[in-house]
This record gives C-alpha cells, sequence and structure tokens, in this order.
C-alpha cells in the first residue's frame, strides 16, 4: 500500500497571492479525485506534490519519506500528466518515449524498449508507434501523457484535468484506461468534471479559494444528502425571491422553462424531492461560506 500524507500545506505565490491554505488529506492506492472549479488551487497542488514548486509550511510525506527534503523519492516513482504538457516536439510516439525513459532513468535498452511498446499497447497507440506526436488528436495526446507517465513503474500517478478538451468518447477510452491502471498504485486525478470523479474514484475532496472545504467517499457524502435537495420549475421574475429564502445550488432551463434546486434540511411547500447526485454535494459545497 501507498500514502501519500499532506500535513497542512500552504503556498505563498512570490506575487503575494495564496494559493494553496493549510491543506491535509491522506491518499492512499486507488483513484483520489480532487474536484474544484477553474483558479481552485487544483494545479498549484499538483506541481507542489510532484515538487516542482515548494510549499511555504507544512509537511508531504510519500510512504513515510519527507519528499519535501528528498524532491528525488517522489520523481523516481512517479508519473505526471501536467494540465500544460507543452509543446509537443516533432518526433515520433516512440522516439519520445524513448527519450522520457532515458530520463526516468530506464537504462538497459531492452527494457526500455519493451516497456514503451507494451505501454503503447496499453494506451491504443501501437499502431501510431513511428507517428509524430504533433500530429496527434487532443485524445491521443492525452492517451500519449499517460503513456509516459506510466514509464518506470510509477507507485503514483498524478493527471491534472486530462479530459478536458475530449470528445466525449475520447473521455470514456481515456478514464477507462485510468480505471485500468490505479488498481495497485496512487492516482489523483484533478478535474471540474463531477461526472469523472463520480464515475472513477473511491475517495475525493473538494477544493475552492485554496481550502479542502469537504472530503470523503462520493457515496457517502451523496447519501449525506438524502432528502435534502429539492426542485421546482419557477418563472424567471420569482429568482431572486426564491434566492433570498432558500439555498439554490443549481439552476437549470429544461424545455425553456427554468429549474431551480435547493438544499434544505425541511421539505419546502411545493417543492418536488430530488434523488442526489455528486453534483449536487458539489455545487452545495461550494455555495458554502468558507
Ligand atoms: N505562478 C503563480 N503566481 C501567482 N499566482 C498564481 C501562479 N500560478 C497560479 N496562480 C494563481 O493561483 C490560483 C489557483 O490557480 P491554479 O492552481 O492554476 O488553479 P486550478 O488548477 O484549480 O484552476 C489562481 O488564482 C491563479 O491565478
Ligand atoms: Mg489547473
Amino acid at each position: 500500500m501507498n500514502t501519500l500524507s499532506i500535513n497542512n500545506l500552504s503556498l505563498t505565490y512570490k506575487n503575494g497571492f495564496q494559493a494553496i491554505k493549510n491543506i491535509s488529506l491522506d491518499i492512499k492506492n486507488g483513484m483520489f479525485g480532487l474536484l474544484g472549479p477553474n483558479g481552485a488551487g487544483k494545479s498549484s497542488l499538483m506541481k507542489t506534490i510532484v515538487g516542482l514548486q515548494k510549499p511555504t509550511s507544512g509537511t508531504l510525506l510519500f510512504n513515510e519519506v519527507d519528499i519535501i527534503k528528498n524532491p528525488d523519492y517522489i520523481k523516481q516513482n512517479l508519473g505526471f500528466l501536467p494540465q500544460d504538457f507543452g509543446v509537443y516536439p516533432k518526433v515520433s510516439a516512440y522516439d519520445l518515449l524513448e527519450h522520457i525513459a532515458l530520463l526516468k532513468g530506464i537504462t538497459d535498452k531492452n527494457q526500455r524498449k519493451n516497456q514503451i511498446l507494451s505501454l503503447l499497447e496499453k494506451v491504443n497507440l501501437s499502431d501510431f508507434t513511428k507517428k509524430e506526436v504533433h500530429t496527434f488528436s487532443g485524445g491521443m495526446k492525452q492517451r500519449f501523457g499517460v503513456a509516459q507517465a506510466l514509464l518506470g513503474d510509477p507507485k503514483i500517478i498524478i493527471v491534472d484535468e486530462p479530459t478536458a478538451g475530449l470528445d466525449p468518447e475520447e473521455r470514456n477510452r481515456f478514464n477507462t484506461l485510468l480505471n485500468d491502471i490505479s488498481q495497485d498504485v496512487i492516482v489523483i486525478l484533478s478535474t471540474h468534471l463531477v461526472e469523472d470523479v463520480r464515475n472513477l474514484c473511491s475517495e475525493m475532496a473538494v477544493m475552492n479559494h485554496g481550502q479542502i472545504l469537504r472530503k470523503g467517499n462520493p457515496g457517502k457524502l451523496i447519501a449525506e444528502l438524502d432528502n435534502k435537495i429539492w426542485s421546482k420549475p419557477i418563472d424567471k421574475t420569482e429568482l431572486e425571491t426564491y434566492g433570498s429564502s432558500y439555498e439554490i445550488i443549481s439552476r437549470q432551463l429544461l424545455e425553456r422553462e427554468l429549474h431551480i434546486t435547493v438544499f434544505s434540511e425541511e421539505s419546502p411547500k411545493d417543492f418536488s424531492s430530488v434523488t442526489p447526485l455528486l453534483e449536487h454535494v458539489y455545487f452545495h459545497t461550494l455555495t458554502q461560506k468558507p
């Protein structure tokens, strides 16, 4: 079992902006979803965990080893798919993986070759080993990103917003791949897509404004909202009135009719009960004052 233990972690950037505020999380094997809107601080947290930037305070332990003091320890065990992979070079998939494998210290030539070929197979790119990576589609690039992250058998894999920009089919394929690899390693998935977390993750946290607002098992967090989510079609002009008496967690147009969904401990008059979903957990968490 691998463990990542984040304790009272804070990060203030050079311009004085505090992007991470006293975060503590314990993460074990399996898929962990870090869910939050744009600007929440997800990438800041991911980059700090992988050692690209040092926190201002707090501790980070991977398998009991202090990885702020020993960043090499996490680097040796890490696969990272950053949000911005940068520019893809005009080299073939195979050659780029070979280059990255060498950087990761896979020095044995045969071992390198076997691993690259089996990874390309795993991510469904076997037919494109000689194709230049910069010509790949978005989905192919992301699957290539996973292949490079998996080189060297990492014990912790961090993927930052990997499905943003993928079409539904590519997203499905990518998610299936992540699910397959998360058995014996830690996979941290950062995303703003509630559905990906619901489909894949056994543990999750909601992050906003640099803080962890809620954490736990998605199913349990959803069950906490049983009989607390209600909806009603309203007229546009009533929105403000409802907003002042109820905690509106979402509003939605259904066939041009405005429906509001509210959180309420008691059954509000003329509302119908709604079966809670993870998106209700998410929006309810985000509407609460920190
Ligand atoms: N290098 C930096 N210097 C100053 N502020 C930064 C830097 N990187 C990110 N930020 C700010 O930190 C906040 C969180 O950004 P980020 O971690 O990228 O969030 P997310 O990945 O959840 O969208 C944003 O307000 C962003 O502008
Ligand atoms: Mg980000």
